[in-house]
């Protein structure tokens, strides 16, 4: 039996060194420690051998079997390692012979959106703030006069953390923080991405950006309103804007409008774009609500302000002309260069 077990630890010894792959290994360990592997069927023969040897022969198998046991852990792990080694050196390896690809990247349209009104606003002297997407109850909806029952709250549901919070519905979320962190006089604009429960269409999407306004200051009245917007679109559009205000109702606001612009297709003749009325919906707006001023820390007595909430997908999808909202989101290249490569 002794050498047997010599017999077997050389022909290991030797198999291992030829074991190159996991593959390999793997077949080495069954053929040797397997249930009918050589090592087991050894242990089985200690049964036939008699009284002392029994035990001293016992002693040698086990011996063996922890050998035979470590050396393949070993080499397990050194194989392992030369594959990473090799995985990393093909890695590394680049051809620089390989031509450049033609296709370089593009702004998406909201980004050129989005900059171009920033440009616009900041040469009439207003702040452009960043504000997060993850906010608190109060932002969204207390502190733009909407409290816990109120039914406006109803058109923006929205998706909520565990711990309370919530993704912004709109950017008036932001009005409070940068009222109290500019306080009076303010003009201010901020962009931002907003999100709500809403099923997709080609006019809805449940993520969709909007871009917010304040103007507060002693004497801020309507006409100052109108003014803003006026210049703004008529700059966005490198044409003369028309406007007109129709009553409409936001919480925070009062009184609240809902701001129109000349059919950008056909100039206010009528036509289906614009439902043959001439005017197309853009951006709701109004003068700030008392208790909004007065969340932000802002005297309604001494000030007064306006705010605008510009749909700004609904404006990339006017400027450029696209169809289905759901494209600005896709991702899909061939869609979106289309609106860049001017
Ligand atoms: N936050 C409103 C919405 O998303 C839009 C809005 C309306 C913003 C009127 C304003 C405003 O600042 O004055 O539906």
């Amino acid at each position: 039996m002794n050498e047997k077990i010599q017999a077997l630890k050389q022909s290991f010894q030797q198999e291992l060194e030829n074991a190159k792959s996991s593959e390999a290994v793997e077949k080495l360990r069954v053929a040797y420690l397997g249930k009918k592997g050589a090592v087991t069927e050894l242990l089985k023969e200690l049964k036939d051998v008699a009284g002392e040897q029994k035990k001293e022969m016992g002693q040698h198998i086990n011996q063996l079997k922890r050998q035979v046991e470590e050396k393949i852990a070993e080499q397990v792990e050194k194989i392992r390692a030369e594959e990473e080694e090799a995985q990393i050196a093909a890695a590394e390896q680049y051809d620089v012979t390989l031509p450049v690809s033609e296709e370089v990247g593009s702004y998406h349209p909201i980004t050129l959106v989005q900059r171009e009104l920033e440009e616009i606003f900041a040469s009439m002297g207003f702040t452009i703030e960043d504000f997060k997407e993850i906010v608190t109850d109060y932002e969204c909806f207390e502190a733009v006069n909407i409290p816990k029952d109120h039914p406006a709250r109803d058109m923006q549901d929205t998706y909520y953390l565990e711990n309370g919070q919530l993704l912004k519905t709109h950017t008036s979320a932001a009005q409070n923080a940068i009222m109290r962190k500019y306080g009076a006089p303010l003009r201010a604009i901020f962009p931002g991405r907003c999100f709500r429960n809403e099923a997709t269409d080609a006019c809805h999407e449940n993520t969709f950006f909007q871009m917010e306004g304040i103007m507060i200051d002693k004497n801020i009245s309507i006409s100052n309103l109108i003014y803003f917007m006026k210049t703004m679109l008529s700059q966005v559009f490198q044409r003369d804007i028309n406007v007109r205000l129709r009553p409409g109702f936001f919480p925070f606001v009062e009184p609240g409008f809902e701001m129109d612009i000349s059919c950008l297709i056909c100039g206010g003749e009528g036509c289906p774009s614009c439902k043959n009325s001439g005017w197309l919906e853009l951006c709701p707006c109004g003068m700030i609500h008392p208790n909004v001023l007065k969340a932000g820390g802002i005297d309604p007595e001494e000030y007064t302000g306006f705010a605008f909430g510009l749909g700004l997908t609904r404006l990339v999808m006017m400027k450029y002309g696209v169809k289905d909202i759901r494209d600005l989101n896709s991702g899909n290249l061939k869609a979106l260069s289309q609106f860049t490569h001017e």
